[in-house]
């Protein structure tokens, strides 16, 4: 028994960039099997690198990406999805001119076995999809959107699924229910980094939380003692 019990995903001491300029500096963190950790922090601070990176789009220049015990630095996202991890980024996640069918479809591509009883889960946890299955994504509103894009990553089933801001830009309704959707996929059993933008209700459905500033961890615990944190509060939950 330890820290590292459950462990699911680790990423050790990433320093990354998109050219020589470094963006994370020495970052870390863990992610235990069926948690919602949340990673929140000013713009620019880093967080979508840090998704990109444990998803393969980029390599870190120093560190590692473990999935539970295998080394998983440097391999390409076709690589990571298929060993269980799926990625909703933070822009131009779903395919407009298809249908929110065809969208979830996209997402099973990698899948040679029959998956229609996963697009009935998926469906099932978003029945506003199901009714308007034939309807071509690109016309939706920015939630349902939202949802076509976590329905496509979760049509691989996936242990881990990365998140990137999924309530940006929605009315506070529509966030709500954002945020209602992501507690029943945790439900099933996935374990989830959560980026937002919305920290205070990103924390509050969090097991733990990692702030980020300027490319560096800068405090990390659980979820309740940072939202309980004066200082956190101040900097970076809007007071
Ligand atoms: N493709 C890119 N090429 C070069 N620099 C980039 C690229 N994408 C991001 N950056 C830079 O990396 C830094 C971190 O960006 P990143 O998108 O990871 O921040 P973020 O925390 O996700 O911010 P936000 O809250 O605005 O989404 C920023 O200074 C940004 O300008
Ligand atoms: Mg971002």
């Amino acid at each position: 028994m330890g820290s590292t019990e459950n462990l699911i995903l680790k990423v050790e001491g990433a320093t990354v960039g998109y050219s020589e300029i470094d963006i994370l500096h020495d970052v870390s963190i863990v992610l235990r099997a069926g948690e919602i950790v949340s990673v929140i922090g000013p713009n620019g601070a880093g967080k979508s690198t840090l998704l990109k990176t444990i998803f393969g789009c980029l390599t870190p220049k120093r560190g590692k990406v473990f999935l539970k015990d295998e080394d998983i630095t440097g391999l390409k996202p076709e690589k990571i999805v298929k060993k269980g991890i799926s990625y909703v980024p933070q822009v131009e996640n779903i395919f407009p001119s298809l249908t929110i069918q065809e969208n979830l479809e996209m997402g099973a591509f990698i899948r040679t076995d029959d998956f229609s009883s996963r697009l009935n889960e998926v469906f099932e946890l978003f029945p506003v999809l199901k009714k308007r299955k034939n309807h071509k994504a690109g016309h939706l509103s920015g939630g349902q959107r939202q949802m076509v894009a976590m329905g496509r990553a979760l049509m691989l089933d996936p242990r881990v699924l990365l998140l990137d801001e999924p309530s940006a830009g929605l009315a506070p309704k529509l966030v709500s229910m954002i945020f209602e959707k992501i507690k029943d996929i945790n439900s099933t059993g996935v374990a989830m980094i959560l980026v937002e933008q919305n920290a205070r209700e990103a924390l509050s459905m969090a097991r733990r939380g990692y702030v980020l500033a300027t490319g560096k961890n800068v405090l990390d615990g659980e979820a309740k003692a940072l939202l309980a944190n004066n200082e956190v509060a101040r900097l970076y939950l809007g007071g």
